[in-house]
């Protein structure tokens, strides 16, 4: 190989080069890759027997917002914390036992359905299990 030959051979390999550094971000970019969406299947909420009667938490599920319930007769509820109104975030009332958003004073029972005001659907129900103390919330199969 004569040095004009070995020039193009290394001008050639730069050029290569250059384009795959330019190129593979702009293709990686264009074509990402698949990012699962968050898929919880089971949510852990602390102790059962920490939790006091008859008040709730709202617990995380994935992204949704889940309100678990306890009542007094130490049963565990959970329903899709988000009202089925305008998305307000529910809460618990102890002195009603019921599900009480305040965005307009829509009313839900311990079955998640909707009994007063606006609400249009009942609130989604999830599972609980107590496993070795441990409050497990999961989708309804
Ligand atoms: S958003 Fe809940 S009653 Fe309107």
């Amino acid at each position: 190989m004569n040095r004009r030959g070995f020039v193009s051979l290394l001008l050639g390999g730069g050029i290569l080069g250059w384009l795959g550094a330019v190129l593979y971000p702009i293709i990686s970019y264009l074509n990402p890759p698949k990012v699962p969406e968050a898929n919880v299947q089971t949510v852990k909420a602390g102790s059962a027997s920490d939790f006091p009667k008859n008040t709730a938490q709202i617990v995380k599920f994935g992204r949704k917002p889940v309100i678990l319930i306890k009542t007094n007769n130490d049963e565990f509820l959970a329903f899709a914390a988000t009202c089925t109104h305008l998305d307000c975030i529910v809460q618990y009332r102890g002195d009603l036992k019921q599900i009480w958003c305040a965005c307009h004073n829509g009313l839900y029972d311990l079955k998640g359905r909707n009994i007063s005001g606006p609400p249009p659907k009942p609130l989604d129900e999830y599972a609980v299990n107590i496993v070795e103390d441990e409050i497990h919330i999961s989708e309804m199969g």
